[in-house]
């Protein structure tokens, strides 16, 4: 069990774009298996690489059906539109009202490098452009409609 610090969002480095990761390796599964511990140890359900301070294309997400592991991800489409409330690791204890794609057609590589798609809905659909904005220095709070007061949510 190894876990890394989540930066949170006044951090330079969540601001920038990630490169691809071009090296299959033990320290791409390090980071992975890292990254897992983080998360389930945040509660979260979804963690992109550069919230522990790596600017790669790497993101993580299990939002009930086990994790998935998006390396170097492209979103191929997007349809529909859904309205959430949303969070971040990375901005604790803040929620906003968002709009979404309704469903999200994701191509990615795997820990081994090969290549799949899947095509996800709601709360997956969801996590997947969260997590994929934030390979380009992307967070919620600048996409929100609008933030929540701490008594809409508690
Ligand atoms: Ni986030």
């Amino acid at each position: 069990m190894a876990t890394r610090t989540i930066l949170t969002d006044n951090d330079p480095v969540l601001h920038k774009v990630c490169k691809p990761v071009e090296t299959f390796d033990k320290r791409l599964w390090q980071l992975l298996d890292d990254m897992a511990d983080t998360l389930k140890k945040a509660n979260g359900v979804g963690l992109a690489a550069p919230q522990v301070g790596v600017l790669r294309r790497v993101f993580i997400m299990d939002t009930g059906d086990g994790l998935k592991e998006c390396i170097n991800p492209t979103i191929l489409e997007r349809r529909g539109v859904q309205e959430c409330t949303e969070g971040c690791l990375s901005s604790p204890g803040e929620y906003g009202i968002i709009h979404r794609p309704a469903v999200v057609k994701l191509q990615a590589q795997n820990r081994h490098g090969k290549f799949f798609i899947v095509t996800l809905e709601e709360l997956a659909a969801q996590c997947a452009d969260h997590e994929n904005d934030h390979l380009d220095g992307i967070l919620f709070k600048s996409k929100v409609d609008r933030m929540l007061s701490p008594d809409e949510y508690i």
